[in-house]
């Protein structure tokens, strides 16, 4: 669909599957995932129209003030899954596994089913071609599993720092095989953060998963951000993300313009992306 013919989003009808995540990237349709936290913001999501709930680990740094993400365990997750499920029905939610809880393939079918059984509807966990036996194991078992490429937090130590990846030709054909590797594993969702604009249009079209981008351009098939940077509550916001309740006025507009402008192609523009 022509991102101009979009009109803007209104509270969902019927429950988003992945699925219905296929079908929209096969038309072109974008969709809209924010990483939130608790019931109140789970509802006014689905009120808004926003497809995918992304209860993320980033709830480290987010929530519960830690510097990384690193320290965050799976009570943590569970409580803020069941919360998140609390308080919408209709949004496909995505719980994050979290740091070091998925290092084999059995670790991480234990604690996938754990996020399952709280509420979530897909899994998501970070890393290239070491989680291709994993998300093979996962998704025959009846998980779906989102895969993270790119800036993957969990991994800043090795990384060096919060850095965008993929910037040279070598580390983007690494990110790009990953992509194919874990796409033909079974990953039925794929997170890009902090990669050029150019290299996530190129994982986008390369492969048959819908990818959503979070400071990785507006080529993507869908978009992610943490609500307390759309909310604004964030002292030094990335340069991905945009303050939506200043221009909207109140927290359910806020949500509604950042789906809108997500569904319209208008956000992320230029000043958002990295080159
Ligand atoms: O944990 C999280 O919220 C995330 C997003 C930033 C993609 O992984």
């Amino acid at each position: 669909m022509p991102y101009s013919t979009v009109q803007a989003s209104s509270a969902l009808s019927k429950p988003i599957s992945i699925l219905t995540l296929r079908k929209m990237k096969e038309a072109g349709e974008k969709f809209v995932t924010v990483a939130l936290y608790d019931a109140p913001m789970a509802a006014m999501a689905q009120k808004s129209g926003v497809e995918v709930l992304l209860v993320g680990d980033s709830l480290g740094m987010t929530v519960l003030g830690y510097d990384s993400t690193i320290p965050v365990t799976m009570e943590q997750m569970i409580y803020h899954v069941e919360a998140v499920k609390r308080g919408n029905d209709k949004s496909l939610i995505m719980g994050d596994l979290p740091f070091m809880t998925y290092a084999t393939p059995e670790q991480a079918m234990t604690n996938a089913a754990r996020v399952m059984q709280a509420g979530a509807h897909m899994v998501k966990i970070e890393g290239g071609a070491w989680l291709a036996p994993t998300v093979q194991m996962l998704s025959e078992r009846g998980i779906p599993v989102c895969a993270h490429l790119g800036l993957t937090p969990q991994s800043v130590n090795k990384f060096g720092g919060f850095r965008v990846q993929g910037r040279d030709d070598e580390g983007a054909e690494q990110i790009l095989e990953d992509a194919r590797l874990l796409d033909a594993a079974g990953a039925d969702l794929l997170v890009l953060e902090c990669v050029p604009c150019d290299l996530a249009r190129r994982i986008t079209e390369a492969v048959s998963m819908p990818t959503i981008g979070i400071g990785a351009g507006k080529e993507t098939d869908a978009q992610v951000l943490v609500i307390n940077d759309i909310l604004g509550l964030t002292e030094k916001p990335p340069k991905f993300s945009k303050n939506f309740l200043v221009e909207a006025g109140d927290i359910p507009g806020a949500l509604r313009k950042y789906a809108n402008d997500v569904k319209t192609g208008v956000f992320p523009s230029p000043e958002h992306t990295f080159g």
